[in-house]
């Protein structure tokens, strides 16, 4: 009998979708960091995600889900030392439905949206389901996986609050890109590391970007 073809069924694997809230530097350091921890990553990109990318990041991303890859590699391996495995960055495209995040029997069971807009917030809270992103987040959901939603808005209309308190209540975990100041940033990157490293400590993914609370600190007082 052959043996089953489970895709990365036994690797580490994750989804990750930037949207179009302001944050795109929190995505990007976001996805280097889950590269460089050797998670292969299903991207997806929304249309306004490319749209903020471009303009906090001055980073053009195609429309196409291959020439986005090649851009993303070229980017990420300028401000390396070592090349990213290309196989390990897979950008699926807005309604790629065969993509394996659009079904529960393939999809990794943790998915981040960094940064997660209110529109976004809405459209997974009802299920919506009418892109990729939308989608690959209600299969996480259905299969009780992890879902982080890194939401970015201020203020937060009683609608935005009472779509994260839906989805709060079904266990996704909520976000705010509110990043703190007790390590003493003094500059943007540490702001948004700090951001990051919660994230990955959520995702369980060993993390050394900011000191942690209670071990590194004491010494300051
Ligand atoms: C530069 C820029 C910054 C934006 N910042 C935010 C934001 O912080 N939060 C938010 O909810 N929407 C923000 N928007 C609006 C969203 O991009 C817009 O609502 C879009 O429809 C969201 O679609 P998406 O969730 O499919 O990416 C911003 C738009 C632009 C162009």
């Amino acid at each position: 009998m052959s043996q089953p073809n489970v895709p990365h069924s036994s690797s580490k694997h994750i989804t990750l979708a930037f949207t179009g809230a302001s944050g795109a530097p929190y995505g990007l350091r976001l996805l280097e960091c889950l590269l460089a921890a050797d998670y292969t990553v299903y991207l997806l990109i929304s249309s306004a995600a490319r749209v903020v990318m471009a303009t906090e990041h001055g980073l053009k991303l195609p429309s196409g889900p291959q020439a986005a890859q090649q851009t993303l590699l070229a980017h990420l391996n300028s401000q390396r030392d070592q090349l990213i495995d290309s196989d390990k960055l897979v950008v699926c495209g807005k309604e790629d439905w065969f993509s394996p995040v659009a079904s529960g029997s393939a999809a990794p069971k943790q998915m981040v949206v960094c940064p997660c807009s209110a529109g976004s917030v809405a459209s997974i809270a009802h299920g919506m389901s009418d892109n990729l992103i939308e989608r690959a987040a209600d299969v996480v959901m259905k299969e009780r996986g992890q879902l982080l939603l890194v939401v970015r808005e201020t203020p937060f209309s009683t609608l935005h609050l009472e779509n994260m308190h839906k989805l709060s209540q079904m266990g996704v975990t909520i976000m705010p890109a509110a990043p703190g100041f007790y390590h003493q940033p003094k500059t943007i990157e540490d702001l948004i590391d700090f951001m990051v490293a919660r994230i990955l400590d959520h995702l369980g993914i060993k993390q050394g970007l900011v000191p942690r609370w209670g071990y590194d600190q004491r010494d300051n007082h």
